[in-house]
């Protein structure tokens, strides 16, 4: 397998455990209520996955067991794995598959995305330079996550969320933001952008944790916002809200400090 440039952080931090939860939580809901496998995209896919994960990070996902995110992770002392094969795993622990087509403007990332399984996300209008040019194209998928890196708030979001929304009106959005200062322009500036284009979106937020020797908690807040018509359209969904509000006091308890989880206005 190719070695792809050396990440910033720690596969498995807690802004990934939020993230990575709610995408496999999702993905179990998705498949059990549509009896069908699932379409995953991830045009800012990443590494396959960390080999070995760091120990905390072991310890982390070991006490997760009845949680999706669990399943998906089934050998958290040797592999902690990245989205694309989270998703597949959690499809497959409920008897279902997912196709899941990735990308990565990294070339050797997606190379060894590739390598490890999983196919290449191609399609009319969508350059992998720049994974936000998928939102608008008219691609069609069951679940799309946005997970670019710190940066996304200060340049991107203006332009990007509308698109965003209005994607989430046909396939379930995952956005991943890691926040700087909530009370800054920043901050502020995507507090309105969430409450005019995802006013129902549901979100979990972990603020800044003291250092822990995992890299990639300590300086950024992070919020993953999902956003679905099915959610507020399916009454199974309600399913998936009680199994999301366990799964942030699980996190609660893991992290030490208080993970909200907001479902919609
Ligand atoms: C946080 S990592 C992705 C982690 C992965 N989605 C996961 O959850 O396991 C972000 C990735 O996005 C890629 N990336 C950042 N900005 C990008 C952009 N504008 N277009 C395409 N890829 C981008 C980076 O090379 C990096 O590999």
């Amino acid at each position: 397998m190719m070695v792809a440039q050396p990440l910033p952080y720690d596969m498995g931090n807690a802004g990934d455990l939020l993230k990575h939860g709610i995408l496999a939580e999702f993905t179990q809901w998705w498949c059990k209520t549509h009896s069908k496998s699932i379409r995953f995209i991830d045009p800012f896919g990443g590494r396959p996955w960390a080999e070995p994960p760091v120990p905390l990070v072991t310890d982390r996902v070991k006490s997760l067991r009845g949680f999706a995110l669990f399943e998906a992770q089934p050998k958290p002392e040797m592999r902690y794995y990245g989205s694309g094969h989270i998703v597949r795993n959690a499809a497959r622990a409920v008897g279902q598959d997912a196709d899941v087509l990735v990308s990565d403007r990294d070339t050797m990332a997606l190379q060894a995305l590739i390598e490890s399984g999983l196919s290449a996300l191609r399609y009319p209008g969508f350059d992998p330079i720049n994974g936000f040019s998928i939102v608008s194209t008219d691609i069609e998928a069951d679940l799309v996550l946005i997970d670019p890196y710190a940066k996304f708030l200060k340049d991107k979001a203006p332009q990007v969320i509308p698109q965003a929304a209005k994607a989430s009106t046909r396939m379930a959005v995952v956005l991943f933001v890691l926040n700087l200062n909530p009370r800054n322009a920043v901050g502020q500036g995507y507090a309105a952008l969430k409450s005019d284009h995802f006013p129902n979106a549901w979100t979990m937020h972990c603020p800044k944790l003291r250092s822990t020797g995992v890299r990639g908690e300590s300086n950024y807040e992070a919020e993953v916002l999902l956003s679905s018509s099915d959610l507020n359209a399916n009454p199974l969904a309600i399913g998936l809200r009680a199994k999301l509000e366990k799964y942030a006091q699980k996190l609660t308890e893991v992290f030490g400090t208080h993970i909200l989880f907001s479902a919609g206005a």
